[in-house]
């Protein structure tokens, strides 16, 4: 069976939801507060195992009363924890999210998501070594994720890299990655001289830029290719590009080709932002199945 290795950020999101954002200076009343699981690593892993995914997670959380949910809400979706480890010195991830309209904006505390070191990556080298894909974003210590990319490169390993959230990183690496997933505003931060067509070309069916509801972009070697989103009226897109990622590797795993992995990877997206909170509405297989835009050929089970 096909292994996803997602090794990155656990994490829980504190929610408001509020009918605008505060001023500088400016209390404001709002309408909601939650608590749900995040962390954009725990995400993808999440969404990949709903699609039934073989998920092993690695990552690091406290010792906290957070850590011990975060780590119940992974095995609950069938995602294999062994490989997340606890630390005491620092409290379990966090995230403090504001939501207006149904879209977000996020601060980020990393916590015990930072403990992650490169002497545990190299501990982790048997199990990216055996792993189908490899699936990294940017919420944990860069040098991390450098080394977790050129471990597979070395590996000849497939690695999805989602650079979020949006941070400077050595042109090498990113040439490294098997698939390279930025929203546009990654995408400009990454490659600051390049348009968005230039950069695609460049990085033909490597570069897969995410746009929301214009779609996701790439490049197939001969043209540029824009696969459309599905549209719905979002009640949270928090998560949207964490549940692509996740489905995108189901997909690749299953054996799809690129575009049509990049198609269930938006039908998963456009599922999950119709439900409040980052994992919320992330769908089940049987859920993406029951949905019109499903394809027959995908054959994934
Ligand atoms: O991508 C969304 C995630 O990013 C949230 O769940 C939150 O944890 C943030 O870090």
């Amino acid at each position: 069976m096909s292994k996803i290795t997602v090794i990155g950020s656990i994490s829980t999101d504190f929610v408001v939801t509020a009918d605008k954002r505060p001023e500088v200076g400016e209390t404001i009343t709002g309408k909601e507060f939650n608590t749900t699981f995040g962390g954009k690593g725990a995400n993808q892993a999440v969404a990949s195992a709903r699609l039934g995914g073989d998920v092993y997670m690695a990552g690091t959380v406290g010792t906290d009363i957070f850590a011990t949910e975060l780590l119940a809400n992974l095995s609950t979706n069938n995602i294999h924890v062994d490989y997340v480890e606890p630390v005491t010195h620092v409290p379990s991830g966090s995230a403090h999210i504001t939501i207006v309209d149904g879209d977000n904006s996020i601060v980020y505390i990393p916590g015990a998501n930072n403990a992650i070191g490169t002497k545990r990556i190299e501990g982790l080298s048997e199990l990216i070594k055996t792993s189908t894909i490899v699936v990294v974003q940017n919420e944990l210590p860069q040098e991390v994720v450098d080394q977790i990319i050129e471990m597979c490169y070395e590996f000849s390993v497939k690695v999805i890299y989602n650079p979020a959230p949006a941070r400077k990183v050595n042109q090498s690496v990113l040439e490294k990655a098997t698939y390279l997933t930025p929203n546009e505003s990654e995408f400009k931060l990454l490659f600051p001289e390049l348009t968005i067509s230039e950069g695609l070309a460049n990085y033909p069916n490597q570069l897969i830029i995410t746009m929301g509801s214009k779609g996701v972009y790439y490049h197939d070697g001969t043209s540029e290719k824009q696969i459309s989103s599905y549209t719905v009226t979002p009640v949270d897109t928090t998560g949207a590009g964490d549940t692509f990622n996740g489905a995108f590797a189901v997909a690749l795993t299953a054996g799809l080709d690129l575009e049509s992995s990049i198609r269930f990877g938006n039908l998963a997206a456009s599922l999950s932002i119709k439900k409040f909170g980052a994992q919320g509405g992330m769908p089940s297989l049987i859920e993406m199945k029951e949905s019109e835009h499903y394809e027959k050929t995908w054959h994934i089970e």
